[in-house]
């Protein structure tokens, strides 16, 4: 029964990309967090005292964001699965839109990941920095977090509802991660899930120093040709020494293919740009944040990140061998049957 708006949605949100529109949203549904990452400033109190986006409000900025046409919503945070109306932000997303989210792990249980997938769940990511797990412990600042991440793919992978739904494990390129990556990849292997990797942005708060070396580029690659687990798209990967090296890559796409909401309901071009929102999505026509959505996007100078929220839309749709990118994608995105690994 579910069918027919289902291929509605993918039409819908395949004519979006063709016509450059916008296509991918971030959503900050609140920024508190269980864990003290490195990494990332949002657990700290002058973020994590801000308040969540309720259920009901979400359910305003789905309908509103359909206007404009089905999204890729990126829910995070701050930790999601600390929101106590997490299923019901789903399902008001699944409404029309493609939710996936980015979790730590750690409050995974079969029950929610079932309820989470049922509600409409189209894909989520675990991030796991570090194969060795005191390594990744001590970047996610609590011990026991890659234990717990580990057990959170196993759970998810089998709690699966329907053969579209994707679990990966994500990891964040640093200076000092690379050599383990392909542990990391043998373990997604091992539990039948895929691969996905963004680079370190630094500014995400202030902390310099993290940036891996200029050869990641050419040395993700190669791991990728020998690993089919790892589905990052090659445009993505292919400009990541790139990307070290200029500190960044331009010109960027945030306010025409892809944006940023924060869980005040403020409208920016990005996750890194929080500060300078073109408008609330609550209160504000939605189509009038679009027009300055894209005006931002014209006068916007900035090209300092390569994130997997940029690579993955604009290495399809703007970046060199779209076919090589386009195979990527679908593989990055096949159903994978429910009893089956990938
Ligand atoms: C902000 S977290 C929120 C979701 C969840 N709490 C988690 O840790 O996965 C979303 C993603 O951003 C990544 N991240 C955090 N700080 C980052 C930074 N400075 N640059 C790039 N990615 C970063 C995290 O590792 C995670 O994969």
């Amino acid at each position: 029964m579910r069918a027919l708006p289902e291929l509605k949605k993918k039409l819908r949100f395949a004519r979006s990309f063709l016509q450059n529109r916008m296509v991918h949203v971030n959503l900050q549904i609140l920024y508190t967090c269980n864990y003290r990452c490195a990494i990332c400033d949002f657990w700290k109190s002058s973020w994590s005292q801000k308040p969540a986006l309720s259920a009901a409000q979400v359910g305003v900025i789905s309908d509103k964001l359909n206007l404009l046409g089905p999204q890729i919503v990126s829910i995070g945070g701050g930790e999601p699965m600390l929101h106590p109306e997490l299923t019901a932000i789903v399902r008001a997303l699944a409404r029309h839109h493609f939710p996936v989210m980015i979790t730590n792990g750690s409050l995974v249980t079969s029950e929610l990941a079932r309820e989470l997938f049922s509600a409409g769940m189209v894909e989520i990511s675990v991030s796991v920095d570090y194969a060795t797990p005191d390594k990744h412990d001590a970047q996610r600042g609590v011990a026991g977090a890659h234990v717990r991440a580990i057990e959170a793919l196993q759970v998810l992978q089998a709690n699966r509802t329907d053969s579209e739904q994707r679990v990966n494990m994500i990891s964040v390129m640093m200076e000092d991660n690379l050599p383990e990556v392909e542990p990391l990849i043998e373990k997604c292997r091992e539990l039948g899930i895929t691969y996905l990797v963004t680079l370190y942005s630094h500014s995400r708060g202030s902390k310099p120093g993290r940036l891996v070396g200029a050869d990641v580029g050419e040395r993700l690659l190669e791991i990728k040709g020998r690993q089919r687990h790892f589905v990052a798209l090659r445009g993505y990967l292919e400009r990541f020494s790139e990307a070290v090296e200029k500190q960044g890559i331009g010109p960027c796409y945030a306010g025409q293919n892809l944006c940023n909401i924060d869980s005040q309901g403020d409208v920016g071009l990005c996750i890194d740009r929080l500060e300078d929102p073109v408008g609330n999505i609550l209160t504000d026509d939605v189509f009038e944040i679009e027009r300055h959505l894209l005006e931002r996007h014209r006068t916007n100078p900035c090209q300092e990140c390569w994130t997997s929220c940029r690579g993955s839309i604009e290495a399809v749709r703007h970046g060199r061998g779209k076919l090589a990118n386009l195979i990527d994608y679908y593989q990055m995105t096949r159903p994978v049957p429910l009893k089956s690994a990938f």
